[in-house]
Protein backbone atom coordinates (compact mmCIF):
# COMPACT_ATOMS: atom_id res chain seq x y z
CA UNK A 1 0.00 0.00 0.00
CA UNK A 2 2.81 2.44 0.76
CA UNK A 3 4.35 1.49 -2.60
CA UNK A 4 1.28 2.30 -4.19
CA UNK A 5 0.96 5.93 -2.65
CA UNK A 6 4.79 6.73 -3.21
CA UNK A 7 3.89 6.01 -7.01
CA UNK A 8 0.54 7.97 -6.93
CA UNK A 9 2.59 10.76 -5.84
CA UNK A 10 5.35 10.53 -8.16
CA UNK A 11 2.66 10.16 -10.77
CA UNK A 12 1.16 13.19 -9.93
CA UNK A 13 4.22 15.43 -9.83
CA UNK A 14 5.56 14.38 -13.15
CA UNK A 15 1.85 14.65 -14.71
CA UNK A 16 2.37 18.71 -13.31
CA UNK A 17 5.85 19.02 -14.37
CA UNK A 18 4.92 17.62 -18.21
CA UNK A 19 1.78 19.25 -18.27
CA UNK A 20 -0.12 15.45 -18.77
CA UNK A 21 -3.17 14.44 -18.23
CA UNK A 22 -4.52 10.90 -17.33
CA UNK A 23 -7.64 9.42 -18.93
CA UNK A 24 -8.84 6.14 -17.44
CA UNK A 25 -11.65 4.01 -18.91
CA UNK A 26 -13.41 2.49 -15.88
CA UNK A 27 -11.72 -0.77 -16.36
CA UNK A 28 -8.26 -0.13 -15.54
CA UNK A 29 -7.29 -1.30 -12.07
CA UNK A 30 -8.68 0.97 -8.98
CA UNK A 31 -4.65 2.07 -8.29
CA UNK A 32 -4.93 4.15 -12.04
CA UNK A 33 -8.06 5.13 -11.80
CA UNK A 34 -7.72 7.22 -8.24
CA UNK A 35 -4.61 9.53 -10.26
CA UNK A 36 -6.85 9.51 -13.66
CA UNK A 37 -8.06 13.34 -14.20
CA UNK A 38 -10.89 11.77 -16.15
CA UNK A 39 -12.57 8.28 -16.06
CA UNK A 40 -15.08 7.79 -18.25
CA UNK A 41 -16.75 5.43 -21.30
CA UNK A 42 -15.03 5.00 -24.60
CA UNK A 43 -17.33 8.35 -25.91
CA UNK A 44 -16.38 10.28 -22.94
CA UNK A 45 -13.00 9.84 -23.41
CA UNK A 46 -12.77 10.58 -26.84
CA UNK A 47 -14.11 13.94 -26.55
CA UNK A 48 -11.98 14.61 -23.34
CA UNK A 49 -8.87 13.71 -25.35
CA UNK A 50 -10.41 15.75 -28.56
CA UNK A 51 -10.69 19.20 -26.21
CA UNK A 52 -7.20 18.25 -24.03
CA UNK A 53 -5.00 21.31 -23.70
CA UNK A 54 -2.47 19.31 -22.26
CA UNK A 55 1.00 18.47 -23.77
CA UNK A 56 0.82 14.62 -23.52
CA UNK A 57 -2.56 12.33 -23.21
CA UNK A 58 -1.68 9.65 -20.88
CA UNK A 59 -4.11 7.07 -21.98
CA UNK A 60 -4.94 4.48 -19.61
CA UNK A 61 -6.94 1.79 -21.45
CA UNK A 62 -6.63 -0.25 -24.35
CA UNK A 63 -4.62 0.44 -27.87
CA UNK A 64 -7.77 1.80 -29.86
CA UNK A 65 -8.35 4.15 -27.13
CA UNK A 66 -5.27 5.68 -27.16
CA UNK A 67 -5.41 5.33 -31.18
CA UNK A 68 -8.33 7.54 -31.21
CA UNK A 69 -7.03 10.08 -28.70
CA UNK A 70 -4.40 10.65 -31.20
CA UNK A 71 -6.10 11.29 -33.96
CA UNK A 72 -8.22 13.47 -32.31
CA UNK A 73 -5.96 15.29 -30.87
CA UNK A 74 -2.61 14.91 -33.34
CA UNK A 75 -0.43 17.36 -31.93
CA UNK A 76 -0.85 16.02 -28.67
CA UNK A 77 1.94 13.15 -27.50
CA UNK A 78 -0.45 10.34 -26.37
CA UNK A 79 1.29 7.55 -24.54
CA UNK A 80 -0.36 3.86 -23.74
CA UNK A 81 1.35 2.16 -20.63
CA UNK A 82 1.62 -1.09 -22.28
CA UNK A 83 1.16 -1.05 -26.23
CA UNK A 84 0.33 -4.53 -25.70
CA UNK A 85 -2.78 -3.39 -24.03
CA UNK A 86 -5.23 -4.69 -26.90
CA UNK A 87 -9.21 -5.96 -27.53
CA UNK A 88 -10.82 -9.33 -28.85
CA UNK A 89 -12.78 -6.69 -30.59
CA UNK A 90 -10.43 -5.12 -32.64
CA UNK A 91 -8.26 -8.28 -33.13
CA UNK A 92 -11.42 -9.88 -35.15
CA UNK A 93 -11.62 -7.38 -37.59
CA UNK A 94 -8.37 -7.41 -39.62
CA UNK A 95 -7.94 -4.88 -42.66
CA UNK A 96 -7.54 -6.84 -44.91
CA UNK A 97 -10.45 -9.43 -44.54
CA UNK A 98 -12.49 -6.48 -43.81
CA UNK A 99 -11.42 -4.33 -47.54
CA UNK A 100 -12.99 -7.76 -49.01
CA UNK A 101 -16.51 -7.86 -47.34
CA UNK A 102 -16.61 -4.08 -48.05
CA UNK A 103 -15.93 -4.59 -51.83
CA UNK A 104 -18.47 -6.92 -52.08
CA UNK A 105 -21.30 -4.24 -50.46
CA UNK A 106 -20.26 -1.64 -52.28
CA UNK A 107 -22.90 0.49 -51.41
CA UNK A 108 -23.55 -0.59 -47.77
CA UNK A 109 -22.92 2.35 -45.45
CA UNK A 110 -19.92 1.26 -42.63
CA UNK A 111 -20.64 1.39 -39.18
CA UNK A 112 -17.92 0.24 -36.85
CA UNK A 113 -18.16 0.32 -33.07
CA UNK A 114 -14.90 2.17 -31.59
CA UNK A 115 -13.52 -1.01 -30.43
CA UNK A 116 -11.64 -1.48 -33.59
CA UNK A 117 -8.07 -0.41 -35.35
CA UNK A 118 -7.42 2.83 -36.65
CA UNK A 119 -7.49 0.98 -40.22
CA UNK A 120 -10.88 -0.31 -40.09
CA UNK A 121 -12.15 3.29 -38.63
CA UNK A 122 -10.22 4.88 -42.44
CA UNK A 123 -12.78 1.99 -44.08
CA UNK A 124 -15.94 3.56 -42.29
CA UNK A 125 -18.77 6.19 -43.23
CA UNK A 126 -19.29 6.32 -39.34
CA UNK A 127 -18.14 5.05 -35.76
CA UNK A 128 -20.13 4.48 -32.90
CA UNK A 129 -19.93 3.59 -29.35
CA UNK A 130 -22.12 1.48 -27.29
CA UNK A 131 -23.55 5.07 -25.62
CA UNK A 132 -24.25 6.28 -28.86
CA UNK A 133 -24.64 3.51 -31.56
CA UNK A 134 -28.82 3.47 -31.50
CA UNK A 135 -28.62 7.15 -32.59
CA UNK A 136 -25.97 6.65 -34.92
CA UNK A 137 -27.79 3.72 -36.37
CA UNK A 138 -30.78 5.67 -37.09
CA UNK A 139 -29.27 8.85 -38.41
CA UNK A 140 -28.71 6.45 -41.90
CA UNK A 141 -31.84 6.78 -44.11
CA UNK A 142 -34.07 3.69 -44.24
CA UNK A 143 -33.31 2.82 -47.97
CA UNK A 144 -29.52 2.36 -47.22
CA UNK A 145 -27.89 -0.88 -46.33
CA UNK A 146 -25.68 -1.26 -43.60
CA UNK A 147 -22.47 -3.31 -42.66
CA UNK A 148 -21.90 -3.25 -39.01
CA UNK A 149 -18.46 -4.40 -37.08
CA UNK A 150 -16.93 -5.77 -35.62
CA UNK A 151 -19.15 -6.98 -32.75
CA UNK A 152 -21.42 -9.08 -33.61
CA UNK A 153 -23.74 -8.94 -29.74
CA UNK A 154 -23.96 -5.19 -29.93
CA UNK A 155 -24.88 -5.55 -34.13
CA UNK A 156 -27.72 -8.22 -32.62
CA UNK A 157 -29.11 -5.95 -30.75
CA UNK A 158 -29.15 -2.91 -32.82
CA UNK A 159 -30.90 -4.92 -34.83
CA UNK A 160 -33.66 -5.50 -32.38
CA UNK A 161 -33.55 -2.04 -31.04
CA UNK A 162 -33.83 -0.48 -34.59
CA UNK A 163 -35.43 -2.45 -36.67
CA UNK A 164 -33.13 -2.12 -39.30
CA UNK A 165 -31.61 -5.24 -40.90
CA UNK A 166 -27.44 -5.30 -40.39
CA UNK A 167 -24.43 -7.56 -42.15
CA UNK A 168 -22.94 -8.27 -39.33
CA UNK A 169 -18.95 -9.09 -38.63
CA UNK A 170 -17.91 -12.07 -36.50
CA UNK A 171 -16.54 -10.39 -33.65
CA UNK A 172 -16.84 -10.13 -29.64
CA UNK A 173 -15.78 -9.39 -26.90
CA UNK A 174 -13.78 -12.43 -24.75
CA UNK A 175 -14.77 -10.38 -21.12
CA UNK A 176 -18.43 -10.02 -22.26
CA UNK A 177 -19.33 -13.44 -23.83
CA UNK A 178 -17.75 -15.02 -20.50
CA UNK A 179 -20.66 -14.68 -18.36
CA UNK A 180 -23.35 -17.55 -17.70
CA UNK A 181 -26.15 -17.48 -17.78
CA UNK A 182 -27.34 -20.33 -15.58
CA UNK A 183 -25.14 -19.22 -12.78
CA UNK A 184 -26.65 -15.41 -13.54
CA UNK A 185 -30.02 -16.35 -13.05
CA UNK A 186 -28.79 -18.68 -9.85
CA UNK A 187 -27.89 -15.69 -7.96
CA UNK A 188 -30.84 -13.69 -9.00
CA UNK A 189 -32.67 -16.59 -7.23
CA UNK A 190 -30.67 -15.93 -4.46
CA UNK A 191 -31.04 -12.25 -4.52
CA UNK A 192 -34.95 -11.74 -6.23
CA UNK A 193 -34.77 -7.82 -5.40
CA UNK A 194 -31.80 -7.83 -7.59
CA UNK A 195 -32.19 -5.89 -11.19
CA UNK A 196 -29.85 -7.20 -13.89
CA UNK A 197 -27.64 -4.72 -15.74
CA UNK A 198 -25.87 -5.51 -18.97
CA UNK A 199 -22.99 -4.09 -21.41
CA UNK A 200 -24.74 -4.64 -25.21
CA UNK A 201 -21.16 -6.35 -26.05
CA UNK A 202 -22.80 -9.20 -23.93
CA UNK A 203 -24.68 -12.15 -25.49
CA UNK A 204 -28.58 -12.09 -26.20
CA UNK A 205 -29.60 -14.26 -23.87
CA UNK A 206 -27.66 -12.15 -21.00
CA UNK A 207 -29.50 -8.77 -22.26
CA UNK A 208 -32.67 -10.86 -22.86
CA UNK A 209 -32.81 -11.35 -18.71
CA UNK A 210 -31.21 -7.53 -17.93
CA UNK A 211 -33.18 -5.04 -16.52
CA UNK A 212 -30.82 -2.27 -18.09
CA UNK A 213 -28.75 -2.43 -20.76
CA UNK A 214 -26.20 0.45 -21.16
CA UNK A 215 -22.30 1.69 -21.73
CA UNK A 216 -20.15 1.96 -18.77
CA UNK A 217 -21.20 5.55 -18.09
CA UNK A 218 -25.11 4.56 -19.19
CA UNK A 219 -25.05 1.30 -16.24
CA UNK A 220 -22.99 3.97 -13.48
CA UNK A 221 -25.93 6.40 -13.86
CA UNK A 222 -28.23 3.85 -13.75
CA UNK A 223 -27.46 2.47 -10.55
CA UNK A 224 -27.11 6.13 -8.99
CA UNK A 225 -30.34 7.19 -10.24
CA UNK A 226 -32.28 3.75 -9.75
CA UNK A 227 -34.64 3.47 -6.68
CA UNK A 228 -33.89 -0.26 -6.07
CA UNK A 229 -30.41 -0.99 -3.92
CA UNK A 230 -29.54 -4.29 -4.82
CA UNK A 231 -27.80 -4.86 -8.66
CA UNK A 232 -26.07 -7.63 -10.50
CA UNK A 233 -23.36 -6.24 -12.65
CA UNK A 234 -22.82 -7.56 -16.25
CA UNK A 235 -19.54 -5.87 -17.48
CA UNK A 236 -15.98 -5.97 -16.44
CA UNK A 237 -15.49 -6.06 -12.96
CA UNK A 238 -13.12 -2.92 -13.21
CA UNK A 239 -16.35 -1.01 -13.11
CA UNK A 240 -17.22 -1.67 -9.60
CA UNK A 241 -14.77 0.65 -8.31
CA UNK A 242 -16.34 3.39 -9.13
CA UNK A 243 -20.04 2.50 -9.07
CA UNK A 244 -19.76 1.46 -5.16
CA UNK A 245 -17.71 5.08 -4.58
CA UNK A 246 -21.00 6.46 -6.62
CA UNK A 247 -23.32 4.81 -4.25
CA UNK A 248 -21.72 2.77 -1.09
CA UNK A 249 -25.35 2.07 0.52
CA UNK A 250 -26.26 -0.37 -2.31
CA UNK A 251 -25.27 -3.99 -2.75
CA UNK A 252 -23.36 -4.39 -5.93
CA UNK A 253 -22.84 -7.42 -7.57
CA UNK A 254 -20.72 -9.00 -10.43
CA UNK A 255 -22.11 -11.28 -12.96
CA UNK A 256 -20.74 -14.69 -12.19
CA UNK A 257 -18.70 -16.11 -15.33
CA UNK A 258 -18.17 -19.16 -16.52
CA UNK A 259 -16.52 -22.10 -14.64
CA UNK A 260 -13.62 -22.06 -16.99
CA UNK A 261 -12.72 -18.26 -16.66
CA UNK A 262 -9.77 -17.55 -14.56
CA UNK A 263 -11.44 -15.33 -12.10
CA UNK A 264 -15.02 -15.31 -10.63
CA UNK A 265 -16.25 -12.23 -12.48
CA UNK A 266 -15.10 -11.00 -15.72
CA UNK A 267 -11.88 -9.27 -16.38
CA UNK A 268 -10.10 -7.47 -19.12
CA UNK A 269 -6.82 -8.86 -19.07
CA UNK A 270 -5.87 -6.38 -21.51
CA UNK A 271 -7.13 -3.76 -19.67
CA UNK A 272 -5.17 -5.17 -16.47
CA UNK A 273 -2.07 -5.08 -18.72
CA UNK A 274 -1.21 -1.85 -17.36
CA UNK A 275 -0.41 -1.04 -14.33
CA UNK A 276 0.27 1.60 -11.76
CA UNK A 277 4.13 0.67 -11.95
CA UNK A 278 3.81 1.11 -16.29
CA UNK A 279 2.05 3.94 -16.00
CA UNK A 280 4.96 5.83 -14.59
CA UNK A 281 7.53 4.50 -16.26
CA UNK A 282 5.92 5.61 -19.54
CA UNK A 283 4.95 9.35 -17.91
CA UNK A 284 8.91 9.60 -16.61
CA UNK A 285 9.83 8.18 -20.07
CA UNK A 286 7.26 9.30 -22.43
CA UNK A 287 6.69 6.10 -24.16
CA UNK A 288 5.59 4.03 -25.67
CA UNK A 289 4.03 6.57 -27.74
CA UNK A 290 1.09 6.23 -30.51
CA UNK A 291 2.08 6.92 -33.92
CA UNK A 292 0.81 5.84 -37.00
CA UNK A 293 1.13 6.89 -40.80
CA UNK A 294 -0.78 10.31 -41.99
CA UNK A 295 -3.10 8.92 -44.33
CA UNK A 296 -4.60 6.64 -41.87
CA UNK A 297 -5.31 9.09 -39.12
CA UNK A 298 -7.02 11.89 -41.68
CA UNK A 299 -9.05 9.02 -43.51
CA UNK A 300 -9.99 7.21 -39.62
CA UNK A 301 -10.98 11.45 -38.17
CA UNK A 302 -14.27 11.46 -40.36
CA UNK A 303 -16.16 8.75 -39.40
CA UNK A 304 -14.82 9.79 -36.06
CA UNK A 305 -16.12 13.19 -36.40
CA UNK A 306 -19.89 12.25 -37.94
CA UNK A 307 -19.82 10.27 -34.81
CA UNK A 308 -19.12 13.48 -32.02
CA UNK A 309 -21.56 15.56 -34.14
CA UNK A 310 -24.00 13.23 -34.02
CA UNK A 311 -24.01 12.50 -30.23
P1 LIG B 1 -17.88 1.70 -22.99
O1 LIG B 1 -17.12 2.22 -21.81
O2 LIG B 1 -17.94 2.73 -24.07
O3 LIG B 1 -19.21 1.20 -22.59
O4 LIG B 1 -17.04 0.49 -23.60
C1 LIG B 1 -16.88 -0.71 -22.96
C2 LIG B 1 -15.72 -1.48 -23.43
O5 LIG B 1 -15.74 -2.67 -23.57
C3 LIG B 1 -14.51 -0.79 -23.71
O6 LIG B 1 -13.57 -1.67 -24.13
FE1 LIG C 1 -11.97 -5.22 -25.75
FE2 LIG C 1 -13.74 -6.48 -24.27
FE3 LIG C 1 -11.48 -5.75 -23.18
FE4 LIG C 1 -13.30 -3.89 -23.84
S1 LIG C 1 -13.52 -5.48 -22.30
S2 LIG C 1 -11.10 -3.83 -24.25
S3 LIG C 1 -14.18 -4.82 -25.66
S4 LIG C 1 -11.71 -7.24 -24.84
Amino acid sequence: ALERTILQQKINSLKKEKNAVILAHYYQEPAIQEVADFIGDSLELSKKAAESTADIIVFAGVHFMAETAKILNPSKKVILPDMQAGCSLAESCPPEAFKKLKAQYPDHVVVTYINCSAEIKAMSDLVCTSSNAEKIINSIPAEKQIIFAPDKNLGKYLIQKTGRQMLLWDGSCIVHEAFSLDKLLQLFREHPKARIIAHPESEPQVLKVANYIGSTSGMLDHVKNSDHNIFIVATEAGILHQMQKEVPWKTLIPAPAKEDNTCACSECAFMKLNTLQKLYTCLEKEAPEISFSEGIMEQALVPIQRMLQLS
